[in-house]
């Protein structure tokens, strides 16, 4: 292993009273990789990331992030330390300017006679420099974030999480209320994401999507990681079979496991 990982978790458990959502969750993500995790509905995923983001604790297990170990108690928490979800348009006031949700909570002001005055021009410039390194073009950073397109503010959310010093990004379903060229865009997105350094997990139903730009394909099913795969190395046929339980496939293809009968 050349880099140690970003996120590493082991053997990861939730119990939501009887129901065991998560039995023993155990993978990486480095750091300028994209995971994509798939499964049925009820495998697991959300609460896998909700757990990853601190919005809930685990029943048992460890997560390591950037070199230690952490607890984290709040989703506050989990943002100072770089991990973020990005959820469709929830985090962006829709009334204030793209400049004004870049710099939210983060505004650079000057005091005159003791009053502290917003400084307009840098904000817009250092907007429009983050905004262009993530390739987006926006045409008018006074525009309020509602007239956006949902695929525009997408961009806005992720551009602005690098900008201020994410490592760790989760996308859940994120092109679900997207059209075709909004996707692509989205997906481009990602890929900027990657290759400025950060660790990426997309959660997908839609197979082409995670075939088109992740790295490492999870499958959970059942509370369990079914197939961990690199996606040069699988194929959407077996991520399907992996998906309903046919087949079993963890580490890199060497202890292929078949559980089931209609192979
Ligand atoms: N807050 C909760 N209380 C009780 N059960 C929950 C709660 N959240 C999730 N579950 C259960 O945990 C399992 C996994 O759910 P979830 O993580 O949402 O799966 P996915 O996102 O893969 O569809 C499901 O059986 C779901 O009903
Ligand atoms: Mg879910």
């Amino acid at each position: 292993m050349a880099s140690p990982a970003l996120l590493n978790l082991v053997d990861i458990t939730k119990k939501f009273g009887a129901v065991e959502a998560l039995r023993g969750v155990s993978f990486s993500v480095s750091a300028g990789e994209v995971v994509a995790l798939l499964g049925d509905n009820g495998a697991g995923k959300s609460t896998l990331v909700k757990i990853i983001s601190g919005e809930q604790r685990p029943t048992s297990g460890r997560l390591e992030f950037d070199g230690r170990e952490r607890h984290f108690a709040s989703p506050g928490e989990a943002k100072d330390a770089g991990i973020e979800t990005v959820y469709q348009d929830l985090s962006l006031c829709p009334n204030l300017d793209v400049v004004a949700n870049f710099f939210m909570g983060r505004e650079l002001t000057r005091k005159v006679f003791g009053i502290p005055i917003l400084r307009d021009r840098e904000m817009r410039e250092e907007t429009r420099r983050a905004l262009t390194a993530g390739g987006t073009r926006i045409p008018s950073l006074r525009t309020d974030v509602e007239h956006l397109s949902g695929g525009q503010r997408q961009a806005i959310e992720l551009n602005r999480f690098v900008h201020w010093g994410g490592k760790l990004v989760m996308l859940d379903e994120p092109f679900a209320a997207l059209g075709v060229e909004q996707t692509r865009r989205g997906l481009e997105t990602v890929d900027n994401v990657r290759q400025r350094g950060i660790g990426v997990i997309l959660i997908t139903h839609v197979m082409a999507q995670a075939f088109a730009v992740a790295d490492r394909i999870i499958v959970m099913r059942q509370g369990i990681v079914a197939g961990d795969l690199r996606t040069d190395e699988t194929s959407p046929d077996e991520v399907v079979r992996l998906i309903t339980g046919d087949i079993e496939r963890v580490g890199q293809g060497f202890k292929q496991q078949e559980v089931g009968t209609n192979l």
